[in-house]
Order: structure tokens, then sequence, then C-alpha cells
């Protein structure tokens, strides 16, 4: 299998909840590393920037807006099938359908208010951690 790299959010919402460290338990209990990590409160064009694929869908407005309503925490976790091992820890989309016992079941209110965010394939993963860690490469495995 082979080992990657993946970018994700814990988003507002689970930030003011506290939770980040229940968060990071789920990833380290699963077989992710932490390999970077950051706090940050997005402006606007950062959000929007980051988002930018969603530009045209209709809640780009309330995404970019509930982005920059308090800090993230930004991580890059590292291990095998990280991409797909983290979706699967995240759950569904839409916390109401997200699978019992994933993040967004246990921790998210609303599909926007969704506790964390995970690229959701290696290019997105790439551009995605380079949008956040310039320089730190998408890893090739060992
Ligand atoms: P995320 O994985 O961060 O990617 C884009 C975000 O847009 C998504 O999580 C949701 O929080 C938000 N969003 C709001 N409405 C929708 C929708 N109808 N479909 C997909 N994403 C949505």
């Amino acid at each position: 299998m082979a080992i990657e790299r993946t970018l994700s959010i814990i988003k507002p919402d689970a930030v003011a909840k506290n939770v980040i460290g229940k968060i990071y338990s789920r990833f380290e209990t699963n077989g992710l590393k932490i390999v970077a990590s950051k706090m940050a409160w997005l402006s606007a064009q950062e959000a929007g920037q980051f988002y930018a694929v969603h530009k045209e869908r209709p809640f780009f407005k309330d995404l970019v807006d509930f982005m920059i309503s308090g800090p993230v925490m930004i991580q890059v976790l590292e291990g095998e099938n990280a991409i797909a091992k983290n979706r699967e820890l995240m759950g569904a989309t839409d916390p109401k359908k997200a699978d019992p016992g994933t993040i967004r079941a246990d921790f998210a209110e609303s599909i926007d208010a969704n506790a964390v965010h995970g690229s959701d394939g290696a290019d997105t993963a790439a551009v995605e951690i380079g949008f956040f860690f310039p320089g730190m490469n998408v890893f090739s495995g060992r």
C-alpha cells in the first residue's frame, strides 16, 4: 500500500468545541501521523482561494463565511492510503449521512459546520498541501 500525504482542516466549529485533541487522537490511533500543523484564522481571500473549485456553487459564500468565522487547525497527515483513510475517518460531507463513529457523525452539526475538511484525491492533496505548507512535497513513499 502506498504511503501518502493529505491535507486536513479542523474547521471553526470543531475548534470552538475544543475537540482538536480528540480529532488528532482519531488520526493517530488509525495510523495517520501529523507531519505538519498550524493554527490560522483565514482571511476571506485565503478561504475563497482554497475553495476556488466551488466558486460557482450556491453554497460558496456561506462556505467562505463559515471558514473565516474563527480559527482553524490545518495539518498534513501521512500514512498508508492517507487520503482515503482520512475520508473514511471523517464520514460523509453531510453529518446527517455520516456513518456512526465517524468524526462528522460525532462532532458536526450541519453540512456547513461539518467539523473537518480532507483532500478528496491525490491531485487535490498536492495542491492543498502546497497552498498551506508551501515547499512541502507530497510524500512518495520510503
Ligand atoms: P468540505 O469537505 O470542506 O468541502 C467543501 C465544503 O462545502 C464541504 O466540506 C461543506 O462543508 C460545504 N458544503 C455546503 N453545502 C454543500 C453541498 N451541497 N455539497 C457539498 N459541500 C457543501
